[in-house]
């Protein structure tokens, strides 16, 4: 017999970044971070896990090309499933596995992105958080959502905020262990529906230097990060969850560029420094940065994670409908320094 379950989970965005870890075995970070966690439709991971008597190892496949499985934050994933197992029983199938049966099973894994896997688009995110979920629904796994995204985050560190919708915050936590760092829902996705996320895809090609191996060598060489980590950001946080509950839209944008271009600033700090953005990344900072200074309040918060492509967050519908229509403007189709742009709004296109 075969018993299977398939689970689908959304990337998510920093406004508040993530980056430099304290302790890298356990994935604890250096600071809070908040996301905004984006619509299933648009940016996911679907992953189906089957598990079987006949299965003689664990095995993965990623967008249908079979992966090692060796690395430890896998592995860290399925223990830490299999250690929260429970009784299964699908009477229909005649399929009856005690708790304890789960430390012998083997699972196959498959796991499909809808957008460019390693494009510095967080897919790592959707993947761990739909890996973690799916084998938790296979194996019944019965946490609460809290217990679930620390088991993802030992998959990704950004995993763990995408168990959630909305808007959501990674505390860092200080026990050793890691038991306390966990990500929390701040809002659920109702709250501030106005907003469209916009992403420009700026180059899909995949990212020279991991969000891993940077925030190693941040950690290691940037004296900047422990600034930003210790004085910076801990007041960040608290004005973003302020701005995100009033739905402050002039704080949230001078918040979430702030905040990318810090994070940015403590990569060139790095030795040697790590460029993520390209030309085309900063001709789209200042669009921005023009228009929202023309207007005299902000219509558009930028941000960038470990690549290129930028994440544009509108006010609203309408801003966003200008907003596409100048980027339009000032990247022509025939302009190969953007490849296509992905809508958070399907209505927009
Ligand atoms: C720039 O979660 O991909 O997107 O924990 O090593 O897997 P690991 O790193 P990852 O880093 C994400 C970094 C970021 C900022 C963020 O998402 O907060």
């Amino acid at each position: 017999w075969v018993l299977m379950a398939t689970g689908r989970s959304p990337t998510n965005i920093a406004v508040i970044k993530y980056w430099g870890k304290r302790d890298e075995a356990l994935i604890l970070p250096v600071n809070d971070s908040i996301s905004v966690t984006l619509d299933p439709d648009h940016l996911s991971a679907t992953t189906t896990v089957a598990a079987s008597p006949s299965f003689p190892s664990d095995r993965m496949w990623l967008n249908g090309k079979e992966i090692e499985l060796s690395g430890g934050r896998f592995q860290s994933c399925l223990r830490e499933n299999r250690k929260r197992a429970r009784d299964v029983e699908d009477k229909k199938k005649g399929i009856k596995i005690k708790k304890e049966d789960w430390e012998k099973l083997h699972v196959h894994i498959a796991s499909y992105n809808n957008f460019p896997t390693a494009a510095g688009l967080a897919s790592s995110a959707a993947g761990f958080a739909c890996l973690v979920f799916t084998l938790g629904k296979l194996m019944n796994v019965n946490e609460d959502y809290g217990e679930l995204s620390s088991i993802a985050r030992q998959g990704s560190g950004s995993a763990c905020r995408s168990i959630y919708g909305g808007f959501v915050k990674w505390c860092m936590g200080k026990n050793d262990d890691g038991s306390d760092s966990m990500a929390v829902q701040l809002v659920d996705e109702s709250h501030w529906d106005d907003l469209v996320i916009i992403i420009a895809v700026v180059s899909s090609k995949q990212k020279e230097t991991s969000s891993t191996s940077g925030m190693r060598d941040t950690v290691e060489t940037s004296p900047l990060l422990q600034y930003r980590a210790q004085t910076v950001v801990p007041s960040r946080i608290l004005k973003m969850e302020e701005a995100i509950k009033n739905r402050d839209f002039e704080s949230f944008a001078r918040l979430t560029c702030a905040d990318s271009n810090q994070f940015h600033a403590v990569c060139l700090d790095t030795s040697p420094p790590i460029f993520y953005m390209s030309d085309t990344s900063h001709r789209i900072i200042s669009l921005v940065e023009k228009w929202n200074h023309a207007e005299g309040t902000p219509q558009v918060a930028y941000t960038f994670d470990a690549g290129p492509n930028a994440v544009l967050i509108a006010r609203n519908r309408k801003t966003a409908a200008l907003l596409l229509q100048r980027l339009l403007y000032c990247f022509p189709p025939q302009d190969n320094d953007l490849e296509s742009y992905m809508l958070g709004d399907k209505s927009i296109l």
